[in-house]
């Protein structure tokens, strides 16, 4: 992620973006949750302890999570999301087993005592945040020894057909650039406390034409570009011509889009 823009500017801006998106962002999270079903089935499914959902959006993981522990906090910077989560009813048979609580926080800095989480699940939050290393200390403040963490984060390569497309027109940043995975294990990595294991994979996803595409970013609040320098996307001439440079990449299944996804588990020691 650029740092054009001041982090707390940039923090506002992401906030904003996804609040304005707490009621289109679940029918247009395919990808999201594909991501995270698959990262929950890192945690153990042991129904014990104290879990934490940082950047957790409109909380549509939460009913599973009774399966992983007996108190879920819910965190996220997006009042709007938040609220959306906490909105939710969870069925009567997972209440009596289940408590929750619904924290607006900055990933970066929380507002959680040290040692207070037994498990810590993650999913698509970290590309947001402009210090993700500060994201690294903050869950090793918060992890109880013996404590367990699943994050995801995209990383460099998302969105490449797209920003390939883009380059074609002009040099300006429409697509947020994401980390290489090598930079985001770097800032793990100083968490000495927690072993960590690292996987990419990718996530291909299809559409029928790049405007489905465009529409799919904005209805998840992911349209926010950092260090954007200006607007850009104006005319229908622009359109037609980027539609033009995407279809180079037409397969049967329609237009691909690539989501690099690096899944980071950690341990920490017991003691
Ligand atoms: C792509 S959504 C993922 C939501 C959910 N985890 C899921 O998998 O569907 C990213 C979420 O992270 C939140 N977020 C972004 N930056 C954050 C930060 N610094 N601290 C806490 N939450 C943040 C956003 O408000 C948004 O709700």
């Amino acid at each position: 992620m650029t740092a054009a823009i001041a982090a707390p500017e940039f923090i506002r801006q992401v906030a904003h973006s996804f609040g304005k998106a707490c009621d289109s962002y679940l029918p247009a999270a395919r990808l999201q949750q594909q991501v995270a079903l698959d990262a929950l089935t890192l945690l153990p499914a042991d129904k014990q302890g104290h879990l934490l959902d940082l950047g957790c959006g409109p909380g549509w993981i939460h009913p599973r999570f009774a399966a992983y522990c007996r108190h879920f906090t819910a965190a996220d910077l997006s009042a709007g999301m938040l609220a959306k989560a906490a909105s939710q009813q969870l069925a009567p048979h997972l209440t009596t087993t289940l408590t929750t609580a619904y924290v607006q926080a900055d990933a970066q800095q929380l507002p959680l005592a040290a040692h207070s989480v037994d498990k810590l699940f993650s999913s698509l939050m970290l590309q947001w945040c402009p210090k993700p290393a500060a994201v690294f200390a903050e869950i090793d403040r918060v992890l109880a020894p013996g404590g367990r963490v699943v994050l995801t984060t995209l990383v460099d390569g998302t969105l490449a057909e797209l920003k390939q497309a883009f380059a074609s027109l002009d040099q300006q940043q429409h697509v947020n650039r994401f980390l290489p995975a090598a930079e985001v294990i770097a800032a793990a990595k100083p968490v000495s406390t927690v072993r960590w294991q690292f996987e990419q994979r990718c996530y291909p996803l299809f559409y029928p034409d790049v405007i489905s595409l465009a529409r799919e970013l904005k209805a998840l609040g992911a349209n926010q570009v950092a260090g954007r320098q200006s607007r850009g996307l104006t005319g229908k001439g622009y359109w037609q011509n980027l539609a033009a440079a995407y279809d180079n990449n037409r397969t049967a299944l329609g237009l691909p889009a690539s989501y690099q996804v690096l899944i980071i588990s950690g341990y920490k020691n017991a003691s």
